[in-house]
């Protein structure tokens, strides 16, 4: 069997950006509230017109190019985003009519914060079965689009985004395993609540219960760390880099101390970027491979938690 390698990656962000101290002015918060309890300085928000497919497209296409490779040579797409920019198609149709790429199989994956780790994986038991042979995958979100601007516990937190990687069949690793989790019994702590199926009832903004959705979320993640090194009979000393979900930079910190990493080896953009969910970590992971931190032969651990809750990790051999 084939394993599956990450080739090049791409990441958007809409140009707007919205500071703290614009909150200030929206909102009853301060910068240092924000800044102490999440880390966060400023997130960037899509404007009126622009799509959560727009981000991906550009995402995928600097993707596209760092992995050089033309479009038509994929033959497997998969977005990760709650924030689809129609009911349907998916957006992974929409971004397949973007590229010119014609009859591959295109679908997206409903994971929220984990979406990526969820997709990323998905893609690679296609590659590794030899179902596909060049997999795009991306993270792609407009959550400023379902945050209630008068709510400061949420609007706080969220920024708009895109991040994507190009995964190609080789005959070494690559991914070296994933694992997925879920439970829906915590559906209550984050959530929102408005849908179709329901007949549209509900409110279309998030709702958090967010010192609790902390508190699961500080220990899942401990418990991610330990099953995704033991099923590698990995060392915690054998991660050269954590490349986390951004909610929350103690949530960072507290699945570094889990790992013993220095956070000097934790790709941290929580700060500049908010949380952008789906696009959080190939977002991060294009950041630091485009400034030279991560380089080729480095293991990363990427670890998500989010709405569901769902949760998961995947350990990949850059
Ligand atoms: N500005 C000022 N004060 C605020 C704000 C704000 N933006 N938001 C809440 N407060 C107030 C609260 O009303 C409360 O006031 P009170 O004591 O008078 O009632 C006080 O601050 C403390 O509120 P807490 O909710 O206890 O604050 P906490 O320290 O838990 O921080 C936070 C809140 C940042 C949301 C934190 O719980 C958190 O990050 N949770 C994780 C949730 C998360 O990351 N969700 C994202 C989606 S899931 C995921 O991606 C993991």
């Amino acid at each position: 069997m084939a394993f599956a390698r990450i080739l090049g990656t791409g990441g958007c962000l809409p140009e707007k950006v919205l500071t703290n101290h614009d909150l200030e002015q929206m909102v009853d918060t301060t910068d240092s509230w924000i800044r102490e309890r999440t880390g966060i300085e400023q997130r960037h928000i899509a404007q009126e017109g622009e799509t959560c497919v727009d981000l991906a497209e550009l995402a995928a296409r600097r993707a596209i190019e760092s992995a050089g490779i033309a479009p038509e040579d994929i033959d497997l797409i998969i977005v990760a985003t709650t924030t689809p920019d129609q009911i349907f198609p998916s957006n992974a149709c929409l971004l397949q009519h973007r590229l010119d790429i014609h009859g591959c199989p295109a679908f997206d994956v409903q994971a929220v914060c984990t979406g990526f780790v969820y997709a990323l994986s998905v893609a690679e038991k296609f590659v590794r079965t030899g179902a596909a042979r060049t997999a795009l995958v991306v993270g792609a979100e407009t959550l400023s689009r379902i945050v209630d601007w008068t709510d400061r516990i949420t609007c706080v937190l969220f920024g708009d985004g895109a991040g994507a990687v190009v995964l190609r069949a080789a005959d070494e690793p690559g991914i070296l395993s994933s694992h997925l989790h879920a439970d829906g019994a915590y559906k209550s702590l984050l959530q929102v609540p408005a849908g179709i199926g329901n007949g549209g009832t509900g409110s279309p903004y998030m709702e958090m219960k967010g010192n609790e959705v902390f508190r699961v979320a500080v220990t899942t993640l401990g418990r991610i760390v330990d099953e995704a090194l033991d099923a590698n009979g990995m060392e915690r000393s054998d991660i050269d880099w954590l490349v986390p979900h951004q909610a929350n930079l103690r949530i960072i910190q507290a699945t570094a101390r889990k790992l013993d990493l220095d956070m000097e080896q934790v790709v941290v953009t929580v700060g500049k970027h908010g949380n952008t969910s789906a696009a959080s970590i190939p977002l991060a992971l294009d950041q630091a491979v485009r400034d030279g931190r991560i380089q080729r032969g480095h293991t990363l651990l990427m670890e998500a938690f989010g709405g569901g809750f769902t949760w998961g990790s995947v350990l990949v051999r850059y």
